[in-house]
């Protein structure tokens, strides 16, 4: 890893644990090898404003896009085993394994500052729709694909009936995933499973979302449906 966490965290941690921030719970978390609580996570994330601001760099820098805490990844643990696809530098799939998940991390490292640092050494750096080709059957996780991607709508396209998608980001005409997926989503038979929020900066509301294609979506786990 290239950055230090010294050089990025936010120098608060005398305040005491209820003010660090992002970047040292999770530095303090990766040691402790357990990840940090969603309510843990919020509480830092919602006093940075502006979107986040620098700090929201600083973090994208060293962990990537999305926000891992624990509730979500022992949900998505149970879906195992995966292949994450756009993984980034891999810190989901680095926390997953932790939690004694099976699962590929792939990602063609396009440039970008949330693929410079790498949290897994065995990465396989190919696009999406190669990934799904050359690890078939493993349920897939996406975070936070480009809102201007085509290969989220590929690949649901292309998943087999009874796969399971766990997709993490935002909702229709928000920052992440183009309405294309969405409405591929339908059109393919994706039924929703399970949806929950997942740590957010300002102005982002995240949520984890696991569909399976051929299911049909269950009103009791399923507030909106989107699509
Ligand atoms: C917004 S970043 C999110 C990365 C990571 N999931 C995270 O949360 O930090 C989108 C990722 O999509 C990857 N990407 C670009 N084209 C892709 C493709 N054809 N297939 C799979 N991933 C792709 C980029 O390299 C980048 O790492």
């Amino acid at each position: 890893m290239k950055d230090s966490p010294e050089s990025l965290g936010r120098g608060d941690a005398a305040l005491g644990r209820g003010r660090e921030s992002p970047i040292e719970i999770m530095e303090r978390s990766v040691s402790e090898g357990s990840p940090a609580g969603f309510g843990e996570l919020q509480s830092s994330l919602a006093r940075y404003d502006n979107c986040g601001g620098e700090m929201r760099i600083r973090y994208a820098r060293r962990y990537g896009y999305g926000v891992p805490c624990r509730e979500v990844l022992d949900l998505i643990a149970r879906y195992g085993p995966l292949l994450e696809l756009g993984a980034g530098n891999g810190f989901w799939s680095f926390w997953l394994r932790r939690k004694g998940c099976d699962v590929i991390a792939t990602d063609p490292k396009e440039g970008g500052m949330h693929n410079r640092n790498n949290w897994l050494s065995d990465l396989v750096e190919v696009g999406a729709v190669e990934a799904l080709g050359m690890y078939p059957g493993r349920n897939v996780l996406m975070v936070w694909p480009h809102y201007h991607s085509t290969w989220p709508s590929d690949v649901v396209q292309r998943m087999k009936p009874g796969q399971v998608l766990c997709y993490v980001g935002e909702r229709p005409f928000g920052c992440c995933a183009p309405l294309t997926f969405f409405s591929s989503l339908k059109r393919n038979g994706f039924g929703m499973l399970h949806r929950r929020r997942t740590p957010s900066w300002d102005k982002v509301t995240d949520y984890l979302t696991v569909y399976r294609k051929g299911e049909a979506s269950s009103s009791r786990d399923a507030p909106c449906r989107w699509y």
